[in-house]
């Protein structure tokens, strides 16, 4: 197949493109698009063939659900069995944005885009881009991140283009995203609401609206032993083809060890790379060292993350050190991805 690239600018939307766009989704085709977090592959969420073609483009296991795309309220209450009044609060709050919630499904959402689950995962963006598409596409689009089953989430159309060019219909290419790391999952199918998945909106917010909020006991640790809730967490994720270890330790003690380590690889002529922040950087002897950016600035280390895991691929890098991260705030969002794409191998030093 032959896939099309359309450049759509947010600033400026060509509606005849975003129109062009959702005639392909409408048809029963695949869309990547842009959206504040990654870039989505979108196909139409009530269409069960739809998502059967979307697993099969990113190569995903097929009980593992997409996330149900809306751009209007209006448009929620068809596809969830109730709404209950957590879900209303949230949704004044935090919609559009990078928050998706799960809620009871309703008849007309097919088994196939909820990974034969009776809940959905339910997202409005607020990238006027996706805000068009999905208003033009008819008003429910089911999208997982752009990529590759495995791979890190695309930042960019380019990353897009390399995971699923030839294995969809279009690629709309709207620039940078401005996030970096996928919404916030929160369930609210139980009494008390659980986060299954950390993002930009973080726990203190949430609690802010709902009082007490839960976190999946899977989110920060080892998931080896227990299934996590959301099915798309058990996998393994976000993963660089390198190995991936995260030196967690003072400034001084980590610099030390990764070097050492380095100095190691080094002689068995491995390629190496470090993962540091601009305090940081200069002072490692990896082949590939990437800064992520000042350790106080976590919005930019969080949509710088996913682009440098792609790089050490493109530098067919094969051992790979990263700093650790505080998780405060969306510190934890970046750490919850790191800790996926390492397989949880931490060292704790100093
Ligand atoms: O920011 C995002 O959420 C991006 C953009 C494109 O919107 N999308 C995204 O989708 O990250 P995806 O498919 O890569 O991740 C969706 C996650 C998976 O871990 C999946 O298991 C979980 O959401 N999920 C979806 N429906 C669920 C459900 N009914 N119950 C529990 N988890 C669910
Ligand atoms: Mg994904």
């Amino acid at each position: 197949m032959e896939t099309k690239l359309l450049r759509i600018d947010e600033k400026n939307i060509d509606e005849s493109l975003v129109r062009e766009a959702g005639d392909v989704i409408r048809a029963g085709g695949l869309v990547a698009f842009p959206t504040e977090t990654v870039y989505g592959l979108g196909g139409d969420a009530l269409n069960a063939r739809s998502s059967e073609k979307i697993y099969r483009a990113k190569g995903r296991p097929s009980d593992n659900p997409l996330i149900v795309h809306i751009a209007d309220m209006e448009a929620l209450p068809a596809i969830v069995r109730e709404i209950p009044e957590s879900a209303a609060r949230l949704a004044e709050c935090f919609w559009p944005g990078p928050l998706t919630m799960i809620l009871y499904k309703s008849d007309i959402v097919p088994r196939e885009t909820t990974g034969g689950l009776d809940t959905v995962a339910v997202r409005m963006p607020v990238h006027p881009v996706a805000r068009e598409l999905i208003r033009a596409a008819g008003g429910y689009v089911a999208a997982p991140s752009a990529n590759r089953s495995g791979r890190p989430s695309p930042t960019l159309a380019k990353y897009v283009i390399e995971d699923l060019d030839g294995r969809i219909d279009l690629i709309v290419d709207g620039g940078d995203v401005e996030i970096g790391l996928e919404s916030t999952i929160v369930d609210l199918t139980a009494a008390r609401p659980v986060i299954l998945r950390p993002g930009y909106i973080t726990r203190r917010m949430l609690e802010e609206v709902l009082g007490d909020v839960a976190e999946d006991s899977t989110m920060m640790r080892d998931d080896s032993g227990q299934a996590p809730k959301a099915p798309g967490m058990k996998y393994r994720h976000y993963a660089p083809r390198g190995e991936l270890t995260i030196v967690d330790g003072t400034e001084e003690s980590v610099i030390e060890y990764i070097n050492s380590r380095i100095a190691l690889h080094r002689s068995e002529n491995k390629k190496t790379g470090v993962i540091g922040t601009d305090a940081s950087v200069a002072r490692y002897h990896a082949d590939v060292c990437r800064s992520a950016g000042d350790r106080r600035d976590e919005d930019t280390i969080a949509r710088e993350l996913y682009r440098i895991l792609r790089e050490f691929d493109d530098e067919n890098v094969e051992v790979i050190y990263a700093e650790s991260f505080d998780t405060d705030g969306i510190g934890q969002a970046i750490m919850n991805r790191l800790l996926k794409a390492a397989g949880h191998r931490v060292i704790h030093i100093g």
